[in-house]
């Protein structure tokens, strides 16, 4: 979703804005835009479509001299995104500019009275209003303004904003919307996330809510929404800049999806200590483990499919029901909640609106929160009262490839855990989940290997119209990974099918060479998803089968099979799900499609 940075030091402000941005891109956005003091006045620039166009438009910034300034890639919410709804917006005498994240909720209300008092607007953003409001109250203290301000608007912000006759300054303001301030040598940032800074500097502070940050080129103060000054520590970050760059390979998602087999070993191996699983982080005793009455899991999008997957295997394993809503869903249903469930918020971002709220929802009915979460001191691994980490480092394609089997992992440690405590598997059992899921790494590297038969594959349905993905149990919780990520990144129609559902109207929709893929990892199942896929196959579907190794049978019914190495039936999904990315992977390529970037999505949704 939008992105925000700002500079001021020693330094030339646009290039590094630029630079900044573009490690920004992967949030998904539809237009761009700087501005900086040039030593008189605020010059600003702004395109829609790609930062390469604003780019081409400033000759990297060169065009637009200053050591002082902010910029914005913008996904539109509220205005279509045009070149005049992009930010920064500025207030009418161009003295003011203002970058923002977020919604402000009450801003008709607010444009209204401004319209009243004689101010025009040229955009149709809720952004304007900020401009505008902060001109109003602005008496040449920036403190003052910019606090009555945050009296004034509802809703969530991140903001960078300069002032003309303060050109010593950026300020950074953020309520509910992610914002950091990163300390460099000949200079500092904001941003809205770490690797828009981590060029030019490791040691960041996270702005939390209602805070302000105001840098100047060498020093960084923090204050609080009565503007008294605050004290703040930094942290930081030891991840690499590398980790955040293609590193060769052709797209993000590429890179992403080969570093699964690390990002599985990085997330499992702190937790396995002598056959034993220790998650010292969550602080959780045995007792308050005994204790759950219920798992409530609430996430979106992939993360949610995660957790589908995990009603599974906690159900299986730990006998601990467990419910698993859509976070968008869960905060506006006024959900009944046991005291003794246990509430999990799966979040790859930490930053999702709804799950936020969601999280908040849960935490103010007094029950146990945990975040599952992958950026490190992000909102919700800040807010939850326990926090497990998925080590896998920065994901920058907007489809979740590496993020997701962190996730997976997780869930399974954690099932592993609750069932020993609980005693509803024995030591050997224990034992034996961990031998397979230490295993994992290596079978995820094996089934990576093998992507240029699922390219080939994958080349004869670039000009598929529909897909459909269909398994039970565990099998329909892939499929709706496998669906999702097909239909965002190549645009074809897919939906994923519980296989003895397809039956009830969707299977009208199937015709002469319609693809159908059918995951079929339980063994237990196993005959009856068989039966489903000759149901579509005389119906005239090219059916393609993921299954076990050994399951050769599957060939009389299936026209085109992948095979992946056996594993617990509980960890499937990890090994399954490969395949499924891959082929998803190269119908984009071979669509032309932009795989990272597809249109309309946005790595962080940070507006519900
Ligand atoms: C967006 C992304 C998805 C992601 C979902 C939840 O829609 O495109 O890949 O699964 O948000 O994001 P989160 O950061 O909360 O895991």
């Amino acid at each position: 979703m939008c992105g925000i940075v700002g500079y001021i030091g020693k330094a030339q402000a646009a290039p590094i804005l630029l630079d900044g941005l573009s490690k920004l891109e992967y949030r998904g956005y539809d237009s761009a835009g700087i501005a900086v003091y040039d030593g008189e006045h605020i010059v600003g620039k702004k395109a829609m479509g790609r930062l390469k166009v604003l780019s081409e438009m400033t000759h990297d910034g060169e065009t637009m001299p200053g050591t002082v300034g902010i910029g914005h890639t913008r996904w539109a919410t509220h205005g279509a995104p045009t070149d005049e709804n992009a930010h920064p917006h500025f207030n009418e005498s161009e003295t003011i500019a203002v970058v923002h994240n977020g919604i402000i909720e009450n801003y008709l209300k607010l444009k209204k009275k401004l319209i009243d008092k004689g101010y025009s607007f040229q955009s149709e953003t809720d952004t304007e209003v900020v401009a505008h409001l902060l001109d109003y109250y602005y008496k040449g203290n920036p403190l003052e303004a910019i606090t009555k301000v945050m009296h004034r608007v509802d809703g969530s912000y991140a903001l960078g904003i300069i002032f003309a006759d303060q050109p010593g300054y950026v300020y950074a303001v953020r309520k509910d919307s992610p914002l950091i301030v990163g300390k460099g040598k000949d200079g500092n940032l904001i941003a809205s996330d770490v690797p828009a800074v981590l060029k030019y500097t490791r040691d960041v502070c996270f702005i939390e809510n209602e805070e302000i940050a105001r840098l100047s080129e060498d020093a960084i103060e923090f204050f609080n929404v009565d503007g008294e000054p605050i004290e703040k520590t930094y942290k930081t970050i030891e991840w690499d800049v590398n980790a955040a760059e293609k590193g060769g390979y052709e797209h993000f998602m590429l890179k992403e999806m080969y570093e699964q087999p690390k990002t599985v070993r990085d997330t499992l191996s702190p937790r396995l200590k002598d056959n034993d699983i220790v998650i010292e982080e969550l602080g959780m005793t045995d007792e308050e483990i005994r204790e759950i009455s219920r798992i409530r899991i609430v996430a979106c999008g992939s993360a949610y499919h995660t957790g589908v997957t995990a009603k599974y295997v906690y159900e299986g394993m730990a006998r601990i029901p467990v419910e698993v809503d859509l976070a968008s869903e869960f905060r506006y249903r006024n959900p009944i909640l046991d005291e003794k469930e246990l509430v999990i918020i799966i979040s790859q971002s930490g930053e999702t609106a709804d799950s936020l709220a969601a999280l908040r929802e849960a935490k103010e009915r007094g029950n146990t929160t945990m975040g599952i979460v992958n950026v490190v001191g992000s909102s919700i691994a800040r807010e939850a009262d326990k926090v497990f980490y998925t080590w896998a480092g920065p994901e920058i394609a907007v489809a979740t490839t590496k993020a997701y089997s962190a996730q997976l992992i997780a869930h399974y440690l954690l099932a592993i855990k609750f069932a020993r405590v609980r005693g509803t598997i024995t030591e050997q059992e224990m034992a034996d989940y961990i031998t397979d899921l230490k295993r994992l790494p290596d079978q995820i590297e094996l089934l990576l290997g093998n992507k240029e038969r699922i390219q080939r594959f994958a080349n004869r349905y670039v000009t598929a119209k529909d897909v459909f993905f269909i398994g039970r149990g565990i099998d329909y919780a892939i499929s709706l990974e496998g669906s999702l990520k097909l239909k965002e990144i190549s645009y074809i129609h897919s939906e994923a099918y519980a296989a003895g559902e397809l039956k009830h109207g969707t299977i009208s929709l199937i015709e002469e060479g319609t693809l159908v893929s059918a995951v079929v990892t339980q063994e237990d199942l196993y005959k009856k998803t068989v039966s489903n896929i000759v149901e579509v196959r005389t119906r005239g579907a090219f059916v393609m089968a993921v299954t076990n190794e050994g399951n050769t049978e599957i060939e009389k019914a299936a026209d085109y099979v992948v095979y992946i190495p056996k594993t617990n039936k509980y960890f499937t999904n990890s090994l399954a799900i490969i395949p499924l990315q891959l082929f998803s992977y190269y119908v984009s390529v071979g669509k032309g499609c932009d795989v990272d970037k597809p249109r309309n999505l946005a790595k962080s949704v940070t507006v519900e």
